[in-house]
């Protein structure tokens, strides 16, 4: 009986390991740039390009040139872009510390997201590779 017990526990023990192995890999190959700057913030280089997912494809529907109405936040484009962040005001809003939690209405950005656009602001915003 105790063998049983033991046998069972192991059992569970290594499908919760694999389980969470499995997650951090999907991770990984989905995003290695965003895992690496979790792992490592110091020495990743992130680039405008691998942020125009969040920033063309989020955030642009409700800042684009046409709604100028939206505090001078533009993000269709590279100069736009920087000289929104250059506000000041991107960084507070997508880490919902701000009044305003960005993007509006929409799920947070996740945690390696913001942690890459905190590291490309810090190494001054360069646009290519
Ligand atoms: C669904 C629409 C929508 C999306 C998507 C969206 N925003 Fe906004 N954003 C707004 C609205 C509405 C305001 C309020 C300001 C206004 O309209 O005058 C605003 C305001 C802001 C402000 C000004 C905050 C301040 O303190 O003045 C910033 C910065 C901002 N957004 C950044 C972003 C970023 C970065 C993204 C993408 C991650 C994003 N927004 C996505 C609708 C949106």
């Amino acid at each position: 009986m105790k063998n049983v017990i033991k046998i069972l526990t192991i059992s569970i023990l290594a499908s919760v390991f694999v389980s969470c192995t499995s997650t951090n890999e999907e991770d990984y190959f989905e995003d290695p740039v965003c895992d690496s700057a979790l792992v490592d913030r110091d020495t990743i280089v992130v680039y405008y390009d691998d942020l125009t997912y969040i920033f063309s494809g989020i955030c642009q529907q409700c800042h684009s040139p046409e709604l100028t109405y939206r505090q001078g936040i533009i993000m269709d484009s590279y100069e736009n872009v920087v000289s929104s962040i250059n506000t000041g005001k991107v960084l507070p809003a997508i880490m919902h510390e701000g009044s305003y939690k960005m993007p509006n209405n929409l799920p947070k950005l996740s945690d390696c997201e913001i942690q890459k656009i905190d590291v490309w602001i810090e190494r001054g915003m360069p646009e290519n590779k």
